[in-house]
């Protein structure tokens, strides 16, 4: 079933069932090396299938969860492979959104999700994308309302030493950094990614999108253009549509109103999609990093 999570809309299943997490793959048309997130209730849930010992889990953990941010760490047998793609890794999470904790309470069970959306395009803030994108292929949404973060969890790899930042995320770097105590890398994306979120073209929309290198400019140009601005619309513009994404100029409110005003602007059949930079910190980092992979050409 589809479920809500601060972040974004999950896909889930028990991370403990060969049979129903293939049938996650299959819903989302998803390719099997994609290793998917386990969320639990409490980190201590986690031991039942991972290799939770390093102190670096315990650390990030009590500083983190509920929340935004997923830990790579080694996994234990009982969990299927196909889970973690046959990686000796999974992705662990504990969702900080009040129905997410109460499914997995309920289901007593470790429950592997990815955004519940069909592969490669934009992920899913409320329960209406869920039906957009998936429709007859899910046999059960929770509706918990449009999600408060709005971007994907932050995913860090403590399978290595130091550790590092596999995708940008609801977690800033800045934060893991001052709580870790040294500086993080992130990991560039690759021909081989470590994770789908590190595919060069993610988070697509059907509509062609530009990021630009500033401010709009007050003219479009050519054909029919729809805007995703930051703080406000330009004064005089010939834009078919514009999306605002933070009136009160905050990145946190950018990152919640992302996704679903990219959804927006790509259902109106425009031409083509530009969309204004965000700062390059705090999570204006994850939301830079979907927006460019939204604008790679295939
Ligand atoms: O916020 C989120 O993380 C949401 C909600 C539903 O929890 N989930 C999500 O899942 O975004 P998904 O599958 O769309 O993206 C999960 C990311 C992928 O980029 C995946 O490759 C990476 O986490 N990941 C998961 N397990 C991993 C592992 N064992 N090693 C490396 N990367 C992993
Ligand atoms: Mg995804």
């Amino acid at each position: 079933m589809a479920f809500p999570t601060e972040t974004v809309y999950g896909l889930g299943a028990s991370a403990l069932d060969a049979q129903a997490v293939a049938r996650i793959f299959e819903a989302k048309a998803r390719p099997s090396f994609d290793p998917l997130i386990v969320h639990v209730p409490e980190a201590r849930d986690a031991e039942r299938f991972a290799v939770t010992g390093d102190p670096r889990f315990a650390l990030l953990a009590s500083r983190f969860w509920p929340g935004p941010l997923t830990l790579v760490v080694p996994k234990r047998d009982v969990l299927p492979d196909l889970v973690t793609a046959g990686l000796p890794a999974v992705g662990v999470r504990v969702p900080g959104h009040a129905l997410a904790r109460a499914l997995l309470a309920t289901a007593d069970l470790p429950i592997a999700a990815p955004s519940a959306n069909p592969f490669g395009s934009v992920s899913p803030t409320t329960a209406q994308h869920v039906v957009d994108g998936l429709g007859e292929r899910v046999d059960l949404i929770l509706d918990g309302g449009p999600c408060r973060v709005g971007v994907e969890s932050t995913v860090v790899s403590l399978v290595i030493d130091p550790a590092v930042i596999l995708r940008p995320g609801g977690v800033s770097r800045e934060d893991l950094e001052r709580a870790l105590g040294h500086p993080l890398e992130v990991r560039g994306s690759s021909s081989r990614p470590l994770a789908p979120g590190q595919l060069d073209r993610h988070y697509a929309t059907r509509t062609p999108l530009a990021l630009l290198g500033g401010p709009a400019p007050k003219d479009p140009g050519a054909g029919r253009v729809g805007l995703l601005a930051l703080r406000a619309a330009p004064a005089a513009h010939g834009y078919a549509a514009v999306e605002v994404l933070a009136p009160d100029g905050s990145l946190a409110t950018a990152a919640a109103r992302l996704f679903a005003a990219l959804r927006r602007l790509d259902a109106l059949g425009l031409d083509r999609l530009v969309a204004e930079p965000v700062p390059e910190e705090g999570l204006g980092r994850a939301i830079l990093d979907r927006l460019r992979r939204a604008a790679a050409r295939p």
